[in-house]
């Protein structure tokens, strides 16, 4: 009877994950998490500039119509209202309804204080025009006023506003983005509750197998930002790691599962346990992005993907290297 359940567990594992619609994982405070969701930050200042007013809406409502059901954003990324208003206009349509929808936000650095958590969630809030997120997220561990300069907020007290805003129903789950290690068990330990989910880089060249294997170990989910990290020759620094989009060897065992290398690497993340959040604009990426959930990498291709960890961080938040609470290594 145990072995039978088993092999019928096992059998619905792999094939949720292979059958072309997202599966879910479940958090460590019981609620469901889709394993594929779209980004939403327009890059720096100098990027960002050439989006036009609508585009974010767009991309929204063709990633619900496309099977999407997790969006992620932040307060930082000025993408809030439009994101509100794609979901609120499918909730409308009836296209989808809001409980199977995920929505990430982010608290951004200068609400760390314990009492402007629940305030800055509100005001998100109000910009989405929803009642509640499903995921609120400490954006970095760093404190900051508006003026840019630090104040002295200890991120466990910014902790004990985010498990406030649990309480108020106003964040389904609650996590953090942008701490190591030693933050996540020092936080583990000193709070009452533990977080849902570890938002940080992920991609080819980053592939931090040590944090998650922590993740792993204390039941904590992990999204992969910037999965793409540095395949795309116009945004790769020129001092990035190999591959490229164009690399022969990725361009092969792409094209023999009928995919794009960009969608590979994407397989490759979910089959790491990483929830990758890629963003685009453009229609046709938002649908091939998410088409990834009815093949699987080969043990022998994994292995090829993991050699091109380098340890190579694209958002190393080198302007706050100063700050007592900077996560990252500071050479
Ligand atoms: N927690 C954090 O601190 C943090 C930091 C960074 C990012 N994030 C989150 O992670 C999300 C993703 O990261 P990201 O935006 O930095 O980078 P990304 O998703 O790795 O890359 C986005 C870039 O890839 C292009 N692209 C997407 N799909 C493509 C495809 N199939 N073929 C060719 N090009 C494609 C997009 O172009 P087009 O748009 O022109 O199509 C865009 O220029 C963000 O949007 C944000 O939600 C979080
Ligand atoms: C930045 O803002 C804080 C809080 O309002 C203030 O105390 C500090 O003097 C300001 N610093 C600068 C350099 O303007
Ligand atoms: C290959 O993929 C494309 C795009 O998804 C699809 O239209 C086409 O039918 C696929 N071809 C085969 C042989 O599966």
């Amino acid at each position: 009877m145990f072995a039978l359940k088993l092999i019928v567990l096992i059998f619905s594992i792999s094939t949720s994950i292979a059958s072309g619609t997202v599966p879910t994982f479940k958090l460590n405070d019981g609620r469901d998490m889709p394993r594929f969701g779209l980004g939403t930050w327009l890059g720096s200042m100098e990027t960002s500039g050439d989006v036009k007013k609508g585009e974010v809406e767009d991309s929204v409502k063709w990633a619900i119509d496309a099977g999407y059901r997790h969006i992620d954003t932040a307060s930082i990324y000025d993408t809030e209202d439009e994101v509100g208003k794609a979901i609120n206009k499918k909730l409308a349509e009836g296209a989808v309804k809001r409980e199977d929808l995920f929505v990430t936000t982010k608290l951004w650095n200068d609400a760390h204080a314990r009492e402007a958590v629940v305030p800055a969630l509100r005001k998100s809030l109000e910009t989405l025009n929803l009642d509640y997120v499903d995921l609120y997220l400490i954006h970095w561990p760093i404190a900051q006023y508006k003026n840019g300069t630090y104040y002295d907020v200890d991120y466990l007290e910014t902790w004990e506003g985010m498990i406030e805003a649990k309480k108020l129903g106003l964040a389904k789950s609650i996590g953090v983005s942008n701490f190591n290690q030693q933050m996540l068990e020092r936080l583990i330990s000193k709070s009452s509750i533990k977080p849902a989910v570890l938002q940080v880089e992920i991609n080819l060249n980053l592939q931090q197998p040590a944090l998650r294997e922590y993740c792993r170990q204390q039941n904590i989910v992990v999204t992969g930002y910037t999965p793409f990290g540095s395949i795309f020759p116009n945004k790769a620094r020129s001092d990035a790691p190999p591959p490229r989009v164009d690399d022969p060897t990725l361009v092969q065992i792409a094209n023999k599962y009928n995919k794009t290398v960009p969608q590979i690497v994407l397989r490759y993340l979910v089959e790491l346990n990483v929830i990758p959040i890629p963003k685009t604009l453009t229609k046709s990426r938002v649908e091939q992005n998410i088409d990834i959930f009815d093949f699987e990498l080969t043990q022998e291709e994994r292995d090829l993907f993991k050699g091109y960890d380098k340890n190579y961080r694209t958002i190393a938040g080198k302007e706050w290297i100063d700050s007592p609470y900077y996560p990252f290594e500071k050479n």
